[in-house]
C-alpha cells in the first residue's frame, strides 16, 4: 500500500544549479517516499501493548517516520520554491512583515545567508503564528523545528543540494539560490499563512531584533 505519492520534478537544471545535482538530488527525496510508506505500512500492525519509551519497535517507527516524513515536506518545499532564474517578486505586505520583524529586507536577506552558512540540514524562513517572520535552522529534517511556525521560504544546505556544483563554496550556492527564488510561491505560502494567523498584525509588533 502506497500512502505517499512523489511530487515531479517541474525543472531540469536552475541557475548554478545543475541537471546532475538535481537529478541526484531527487533521488534522495524518492527515497524520503519509500521509507515514510514503508513505515506507515509497519505502522499498521506494530505492537501498541509492547509501546515502551527505552525501545519498542513501535517507538523507533514513530520517531523515524518523524525523520522520513520530513524528509518529503521540506524537499518539496525546497523544490517548488524554486524555478529557472527565480520569478516574481517578495509583495508589498511580506516586505512589510520583514521589515518589521528583521528591521530590513536587507537585514532579513543578511540574516537568511548566515542562517544557511550555519545550519547543517535546512534554513528556514516561516510566520511563527503566535509572533512574526521568524528565521530558524533544523540541522536534520526533525530537529529544530519551531512549533506553530509555517514555513515560506526553504533552503536545503546538506552538502548533496551543491557539492557536485560548488564543492566546499556553500556561500556560491546560497547566492545561486537567491538568483532561482519563486516569488510568486513564497507570496501564496505567506497569504495562506496570515489566514491562519491571529496574533500577527505588523503594527502591533514589538520590533525586537
Ligand atoms: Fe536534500
Amino acid at each position: 500500500m502506497s500512502y505517499f505519492y512523489p511530487k515531479p520534478l517541474r525543472y531540469q537544471s536552475l541557475y548554478g544549479i545543475s541537471q546532475l545535482t538535481l537529478t541526484e538530488h531527487y533521488k534522495i527525496y524518492l527515497g524520503y517516499v519509500e521509507r515514510t510508506n514503508e513505515i506507515r505500512s509497519l505502522l499498521l500492525s506494530a505492537d501498541r501493548a509492547k509501546a515502551n519509551a527505552t525501545y519498542s519497535p513501535y517507538r523507533e517507527l514513530k520517531l523515524e517516520e518523524t525523520y522520513s516524513l520530513n524528509g518529503i515536506k521540506l524537499h518539496e518545499l525546497y523544490f517548488e520554491n524554486l524555478t529557472p532564474m527565480g520569478e516574481g517578486e517578495p509583495e508589498q505586505e511580506l516586505l512589510l512583515y520583514l521589515g518589521r520583524s528583521f528591521g530590513s529586507w536587507e537585514k532579513w536577506r543578511e540574516d537568511f545567508t548566515a542562517l544557511g552558512m550555519s545550519a547543517r540540514g535546512w534554513a528556514i524562513m516561516a510566520l511563527d503564528l503566535d509572533e512574526k517572520i521568524r528565521n530558524f535552522l533544523q540541522d536534520a529534517h526533525n530537529l529544530g523545528e519551531i512549533t506553530r511556525s509555517l514555513p515560506l521560504l526553504v533552503l536545503d544546505v546538506y552538502e548533496h543540494a551543491y557539492f557536485l556544483d560548488y564543492m566546499t563554496d556553500r556561500k556560491g550556492y546560497i547566492e545561486a539560490f537567491f538568483r532561482n527564488i519563486h516569488w510568486g510561491v513564497v507570496n501564496r505560502r505567506f497569504r495562506q499563512a496570515l489566514a491562519a494567523c491571529n496574533a500577527c498584525y505588523p503594527f502591533f509588533l514589538p520590533l525586537d531584533l
